[in-house]
């Protein structure tokens, strides 16, 4: 179904696939079937019962390096939607710019700056411009932050929340991307350890052991990323993780970490290739990013045959002045960093 757009005014599609967690094990063209679409009142938007990847196959096909978070977060979607996704484009078929948001009724707490992540992908920078200023597409209200890989995406946030007052906090990462996890080598596992997936019980010490961890938010966040995404880990002999990579609502491989008297045993080399191909086979594009400098982690990456592409990733965090939000500016010991 699809609305004329006001004159002078941007078309915005929304797709919402509210979909249940029990429903991620049916086939996929079954739950797009049952798929729930909405058309809000009160604002210029479309519901569509297109499958979301459907956006993508249009100007700016993955893999577009460029869309991966985007696309990643719509693959999630797909699969089922268990942490409540949803997808603005500015105009369709032919859209110049993707955001993709939780939905309102996941975000209960404004200061929660785990759960309130945006990614965006963007053809047209004015576009952009005017679907992050137009009222509905972001609560400015609320504490936030926008993933992206292009640089125009913080160039825009910085100028709307310099005009609102708000204050703003960006970090850069490199971005890795491995272009076919299926040629990885086979891994051979130290007998001493055990492979398994992350669990639940497991969040208390993820949380921990995170650079941006520490806090009750992000603990409930990682909780959440062992329970819906893709996870490796090796136990030692009595059952505790002593390595351990989980996977992101984006699709990005992280947090991973290896416990001091652990490293330097190939155990992260051996996970981030189990998920990379895990993430690959479930369609998703196998990525990550490290912080500028880890080191260790880009060489890594860099062994494990990931490729340092030219876009930086930018972590935008928006805090609505003049409440104190957490920071989540990492201040990394030499040698490691927040994944
Ligand atoms: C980075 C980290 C995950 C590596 O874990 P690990 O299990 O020791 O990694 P591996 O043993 O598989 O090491 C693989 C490669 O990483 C490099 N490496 C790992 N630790 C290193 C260190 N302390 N110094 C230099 N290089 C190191 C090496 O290139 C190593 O390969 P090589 O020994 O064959 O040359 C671990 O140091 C860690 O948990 N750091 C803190 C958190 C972090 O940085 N997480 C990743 C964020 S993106």
């Amino acid at each position: 179904m699809r609305l004329p757009p006001a004159p002078g005014q941007a078309q915005t599609l929304l797709m919402v696939h509210s979909l249940r967690d029990k429903r991620l094990e049916q086939p996929l063209r079954e739950r797009e079937r049952e798929s729930e679409t909405q058309l809000l009142p009160g604002r210029d938007l479309i519901a569509s019962r297109t499958p979301c990847l459907s956006i993508f196959t249009g100007a700016a096909p993955y893999p577009g390096r460029e869309t991966v978070q985007v696309y990643g977060t719509v693959k999630t979607i797909n699969r089922g939607n268990p942490t409540a996704q949803e997808v603005l484009v500015d105009s369709w078929p032919e859209f110049k710019v993707v955001l993709t948001r939780p939905r309102r009724e996941v975000v209960s707490d404004d200061s929660d700056l785990y759960t309130n992540t945006y990614t965006v992908y963007y053809q047209d920078l004015g576009a952009y411009h005017a679907m992050l200023g137009s009222a509905g597409a972001v609560n400015w209200g609320q504490n936030f932050r926008i993933l992206g890989l292009q640089d125009g995406v913080y160039e825009v946030c910085k100028d709307i929340a310099e005009a609102k007052g708000i204050k703003l906090e960006v970090v850069r990462y490199f971005t890795y991307f491995h272009p076919d996890p299926s040629s990885m080598p086979e891994i051979r596992l130290d007998p001493t350890v055990r492979l398994s997936s992350l669990d639940v019980s497991h969040a208390d010490l993820l949380n921990e052991m995170w650079q941006l961890g520490g806090n009750e938010k992000s603990r409930k966040y990682l909780a959440s990323l062992i329970r819906h995404f893709p996870s490796v880990c090796l136990l030692d002999a009595a059952g505790h993780p002593v390595s351990w990579i989980a996977s992101y609502p984006f699709g990005a491989m992280g947090p991973g970490y290896t416990l001091p008297q652990h490293r330097r045993r190939g155990y992260m080399g051996m996970l981030n290739n189990l998920l990379a191909k895990q993430l690959h086979a479930l369609g998703y594009p196998s990525y990550g990013y490290v912080a500028m400098e880890n080191d260790p982690m880009q060489r890594l990456q860099e062994t494990q045959g990931f490729q340092r592409q030219p876009n930086l990733w930018y972590f935008i965090l928006h805090n609505p002045a003049p409440a104190k939000a957490p920071t989540l500016t990492p201040s990394p010991a030499p040698g490691t960093a927040p994944p």
